[in-house]
């Protein structure tokens, strides 16, 4: 009993310094606030090949990051990878269909063996069908949710017991707006009803894993 008041004491002091950190962070201009060290920090990031993740992994970069590249277009990661290695920093392409578990289980095994533990991993890639519910085929719904949902899982499996071994990690979740709220104009004109549902699963997952932390 006097266990269980002492967890749920520190529980407690845990929510409000995890909300002080919080309300700070969204108070004091970014320019002021500690930074992480990612120097030589291992950052894999998935769909690294265009958008929000060639920007990531840019930034990382500039960081002193070693960048490890997962795209299902090889050429976009292995041109991204020339470019950081010209300017002095370390990384490492790879073509991996997120659809398919056995390739990424076979990369990431290969990852952890020649390049070592995944300090941070980014679920960044996505694809939006842009069709309507019924509209959607079956090869639509498999590669929608295989990119946006199921790869997760199989990506977090891979990586997240070397992150409890040393106990240090962290998982990014890239979800979307479009999971937090519904809007008739968004998907009469750009048709992601299905995208919004997977982005939904996205946000619960990124959910499902702080619960995990707790397992520990
Ligand atoms: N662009 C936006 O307006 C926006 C808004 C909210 C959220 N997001 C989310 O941000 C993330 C990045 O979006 P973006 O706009 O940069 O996308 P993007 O289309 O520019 O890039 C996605 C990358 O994922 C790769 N990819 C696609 N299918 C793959 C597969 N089967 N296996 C491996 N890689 C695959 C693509 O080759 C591409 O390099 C996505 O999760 C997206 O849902 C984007």
């Amino acid at each position: 009993m006097f266990d269980l008041i002492l967890e749920i004491f520190f529980l407690f002091l845990n929510v409000i310094r995890f909300n002080l950190i919080s309300l700070s962070k969204y108070i004091l201009p970014y320019s002021l606030l500690p930074k992480k060290d990612l120097h030589k920090k291992r950052v894999l990031i998935t769909g690294a090949g265009s958008g929000l993740g060639k920007l990531l992994t840019q930034k990382f970069a500039d960081r002193g990051a070693i960048l490890i590249l997962w795209d299902v277009n090889l050429r976009s990661v292995d041109e991204l990878k020339d470019q950081i290695r010209g300017n002095g920093g370390e990384a490492h392409s790879y073509e991996v269909n997120l659809c398919d578990p056995k390739r990424i289980s076979e990369v990431a095994q290969m990852v952890l063996r020649d390049i070592g533990k995944v300090n941070i991993l980014v679920n960044n890639a996505g694809v939006a069908t842009a069709k309507l519910i019924l509209d959607t085929t079956e090869q639509d719904i498999n590669t929608s949710f295989g990119v946006n949902v199921k790869a997760h899982f199989y990506t977090v499996q891979q990586f997240l017991p070397s992150m409890l071994n040393e106990d240090d990690g962290h998982i990014v979740t890239i979800a979307s707006v479009a999971g937090k709220m519904g809007s008739a104009g968004l998907v009469r004109i750009l048709k992601i009803l299905p995208y919004k549902a997977q982005k939904v699963v996205a946000e619960f997952f990124g959910l499902i894993q702080s619960l995990d932390r707790f397992h520990k």
